[in-house]
């Protein structure tokens, strides 16, 4: 096996946040650890109105603060945190930005999507690790 390969099985955890700036994304099969998946209801809503902008295909910027390609790459205390955050943006309008509010007010999730962000970040528990 070359270094390379063997080297993707090894814990990733410090090397996290280096790697998104690196754009050198891990895909979710060779992590052995596994975060959850987000649960369906949240990833109909992301998939269009965040992974635009929020995943590999996205900017710089906006993966490298929240990936969701890279969900199941972050620790459990991460998901929620990050949970809480999308929550308290969409819900100020901040998320989606006020650009894309504009041309594409479709996208923008509803008061009810918003409301299952908010329970859904209330789900998790912010105690664990
Ligand atoms: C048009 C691209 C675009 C779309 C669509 C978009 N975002 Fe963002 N988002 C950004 C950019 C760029 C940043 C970083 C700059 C900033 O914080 O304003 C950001 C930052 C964030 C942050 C802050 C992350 C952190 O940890 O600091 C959150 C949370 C967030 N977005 C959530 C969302 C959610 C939830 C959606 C979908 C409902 C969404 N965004 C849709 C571009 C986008």
């Amino acid at each position: 096996m070359s270094k390379e390969a063997s080297r993707a099985f090894s814990p990733h955890i410090f090397l996290v946040t280096g790697l998104f700036f690196l754009n050198l994304s891990v895909s979710g099969q060779e992590i052995s650890k596994e975060s959850p998946v987000l649960p369906e209801n949240i990833k109909s809503i992301v998939s269009v109105s965040c992974m635009p902008c929020h995943s590999d295909k996205g900017g710089l910027i906006a993966r490298g603060k929240l990936n969701f390609t890279e969900w199941t790459t972050y620790s459990l205390k991460k998901q929620k945190e990050k949970a809480e955050k999308m929550y308290s943006e969409v819900k100020k309008g901040a998320m989606p930005p006020k650009s894309v509010r504009e041309t594409r007010p479709e996208i923008v999730p509803d008061g009810e999507q918003t409301n299952s962000i908010k329970k859904w970040a209330d789900s998790l528990s912010p105690d664990d690790k």
